[in-house]
């Protein structure tokens, strides 16, 4: 059966229509956009696969994109980064909405830079006060400290405290979890099981083992539990939408062993995601978290991606970032019924009133095939084979993939194809993702088999 949760369609506050200069009146029909998709990523080939079904949608631009973002678009050779670059770009192309895929250009102020410059062009995102909740893991706890937000316990420390940092571990029973306040392409956080060798990554952090993002440490006490990711929809005036609950797979190895990745797979819904958990979570997270930004002032009219943990039945939160999940979105998308074009407009515009965001029934499955070597290093430039014929139900989500010279197709990536499927049942889907990553063929490619076999466990432990 498809777990569905109530969605709460209103937000907790007063719907402000009045409040949206550029939302087509409910009389008229809408009006078709350009729109511009920031990223490279399989999170960005998903995203542009949705954007690209929209009615709403006029023509829509991937800068840069990758090689199988031009199925769905235009890519544009724009650096995410570059805002002055993109807005003259924007305005001479006639964008009508910028939405951005990774953390980056929102944690570097994206959105306050067309806020001030081009306030006419609504970016789908935060306020760059509002992406420090990715970009400070130290904000991010203390605005949870704050708002009443379940987390693990922690303090903060610099290299002027890196004593009391000390004092605090032996405070704490193993293992130790150090995390890095800033961004570190998700390198930042080391869990280590004895306590010296705990101090001693300590000092190293602080030291300049992440450069400037470890200046600051945070550490926390460890939570133990399954984890999953949650995806909110805000539009800033307290209107929001719950996407459908994803896990992804972070590391490398079967059985969540070896290094960590950017995510080898993920699937949604989540068995143990139930009703009773997403109530929680809406009451005890989302609401607190939403309401909280609007009480200190932070804009946010985007994504947040909410990192949870099961710890005992309760939701915990392990980290927010301002932007959806990759690989998680490859199976997000996949099981949105409703129009995600419009109901981002809508947020990015402070108008998310009652669109509604509906959620596919069955099961959606994404498994990553990846460089071999990968997360290590791992050659690139090899040709990619992939088969006239998929399986049904079947989409590759291109991730590290381009044209070369001769466009011919090629590995430029750790991560190269998300294989994402549907089905009626989680069985199903995972068997025509696997079948698509047997299928899809470049040198040294690897996968994980065991994507989505706990939760096929979970599964079978409640019927
Ligand atoms: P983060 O970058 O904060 O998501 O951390 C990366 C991963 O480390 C998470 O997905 C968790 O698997 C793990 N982790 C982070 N914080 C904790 C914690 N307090 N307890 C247990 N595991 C954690
Ligand atoms: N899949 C985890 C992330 O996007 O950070």
């Amino acid at each position: 059966m498809a777990l569905q949760y109530k969605v709460n369609p209103a937000g907790f506050v007063s719907e402000t229509p009045g409040d949206n200069p550029f939302a087509p009146a409910d009389t008229q029909a809408p009006r078709k956009i350009n729109v511009l998709l920031l990223g490279s990523g399989g999170r960005e080939a998903a995203l542009a696969w949705k954007i690209s079904s929209s009615p709403l949608c006029a023509r829509l631009y991937i800068a840069p994109g990758n090689g199988g973002t031009t199925a769905f678009g235009e890519n544009v050779a724009l650096s995410p980064l570059d805002f002055p670059a993109i807005d003259s770009w924007a305005e001479k192309h006639d964008i009508g909405l910028i939405v951005v895929g990774n953390e980056d250009p929102l944690v570097a102020g994206i959105w306050d830079y067309f806020h001030e410059h081009r306030p006419s062009l609504p970016v789908v995102g935060p306020s760059k006060a509002g992406a420090a909740l990715e970009g400070s893991k130290d904000f991010a706890k203390q605005f949870m400290t704050r708002h009443n937000i379940p987390t693990a316990r922690f303090r903060s420390f610099t290299a002027e405290t890196v004593d009391d940092g000390c004092r605090f571990l032996e405070e704490l029973t193993a293992p130790y979890v150090l995390k890095a306040d800033g961004l570190a392409a998700g390198k930042g956080v080391l869990i280590i099981n004895d306590l010296d060798q705990a101090k001693q990554s300590l000092r190293e952090m602080l030291g300049g083992m992440f450069g400037a993002s470890s200046a600051t440490v945070v550490i926390e006490e460890f939570l133990s539990g399954i984890e999953c990711s949650v995806f909110v929809l805000t539009d800033g005036n307290g209107g929001y939408r719950i996407l459908p609950v994803a896990k992804d797979y972070k590391r490398i190895g079967e059985g969540d062993t070896g290094l960590n990745t950017g995510g080898m797979g993920a699937v949604s819904p989540v068995a143990f995601a139930d009703d009773k958990f997403m109530r929680q979570v809406e009451d005890n997270i989302v609401i607190p978290t939403i309401k909280g930004l609007i009480d200190e002032g932070i804009t946010y009219r985007g994504f947040i991606f909410l990192g949870l943990i099961d710890v005992a039945g309760k939701p915990m939160v392990i980290e927010y970032n301002v932007r959806m999940g990759d690989p998680e979105t490859e199976v997000v998308m996949l099981r949105i019924q409703s129009d995600l074009l419009q109901l981002m407009q809508a947020a990015a515009t402070g108008s998310l009133g009652s669109l509604p965001l509906e959620q596919r029934p069955g099961y959606a499955t994404t498994v990553m095939i990846v460089s071999g070597g990968y997360p290590g290093s791992y050659p690139k430039g090899l040709p990619i084979d992939i088969p006239a014929s998929l399986p049904d139900e079947t989409i590759l989500f291109h991730a590290g993939t381009k044209r070369d010279a001769d466009d011919v197709l090629v590995t430029s990536g750790g991560r190269v194809i998300a294989c994402s499927a549907t089905g009626a049942t989680l069985e199903q889907a995972l068997g025509r993702s696997f079948e698509a990553a047997r299928a899809v063929e470049f040198e040294g490619k690897y996968f994980r088999r065991d994507i989505g076999a706990d939760l096929m466990r979970i599964e079978r432990e409640r019927n």
